[in-house]
């Protein structure tokens, strides 16, 4: 379980998280959105301790070296290839590579004819689908995943979207992610998150948005041209 409580973080003078408060349940996939500047990769470098929160608490219900991450720029180097990347992310987290996943998800991702290629020879599309591999093999028990999906063509984006949704009935891993995508936000999240003017301002999940017929895309323009509470 994530748990983040009054968690506040200025930049400056610039206040960008305000005391957000949520919690993300083992087992669920929790979604966060938001519009651009909102602060959503702030609380994902916090929540990793990549930085500090000015006040607040971050209780995480996994030691960090369990958390599998992908961040919204690809960090596999580009002037290696795949395999060779692999093996070193592998080794980094102190694992070896389990040739039986290895091989279904480069099955999976189409990706078996450039294993040997270096990155540089990749679009964008494959890339992502490298570095969601990377998190794969490192066999998390939570994913922490900055925008999986952006830039990415829709069927590439489907094939992650129910990978994740695999991932998470299959293997029982939880993850907490970051998404533009409204109709994939409603289609992958047990729990949907908005974050604006640094709070927390709607929380909901898909029965919310079926029973009481909320169109989602909607409920977030309100939201965010309304300015702060919505
Ligand atoms: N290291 C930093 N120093 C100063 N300001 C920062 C820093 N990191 C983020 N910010 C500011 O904090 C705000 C939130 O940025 P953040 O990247 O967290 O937003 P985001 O919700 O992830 O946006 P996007 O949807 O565009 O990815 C922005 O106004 C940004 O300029
Ligand atoms: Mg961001």
């Amino acid at each position: 379980m994530l748990k983040v409580k009054d968690v506040k973080k200025k930049f400056g003078s610039k206040k960008v998280l305000q005391g957000v408060n949520f919690q993300a349940q083992d087992g669920k996939i929790t979604v966060l959105c938001g519009p651009n500047g909102a602060g959503k990769t702030t609380l994902i470098r916090i929540i990793l301790k990549l930085m500090k929160q000015d006040e607040g608490e971050i209780r995480i219900s996994t030691n960090l070296k369990n958390i599998g991450f992908v961040f919204h720029k690809d960090i596999l180097f580009t002037d290696i290839t795949l395999k060779e990347n692999l093996l070193f992310f592998t080794k980094v987290k102190q694992k070896q590579i389990n040739k039986e996943i290895l091989n279904k998800y480069l099955d999976l991702f189409n990706l078996k004819d450039d294993y040997n290629t270096k990155l540089s020879k990749y679009s964008s599309g494959m890339k992502r689908k490298g570095e969601l591999l990377r998190v794969i093999l490192e066999e998390p028990e939570f994913m922490i995943l900055d925008e999986p999906t952006a830039n990415l063509d829709p069927l590439v984006k489907v094939e992650i979207r129910e990978l994740l949704m695999k991932l998470n009935s299959e293997k029982d891993i939880t993850i907490f992610m970051t998404s533009h995508n409204l109709d994939e936000v409603e289609k992958i999240g047990d729990k949907i998150l908005i974050l604006n003017a640094g709070k927390i301002v709607w929380e909901g999940d898909k029965k919310i948005l079926e029973n009481e017929k909320i169109d989602l895309e909607k409920k977030f323009l309100e939201i965010v041209r309304g300015g702060e509470n919505g």
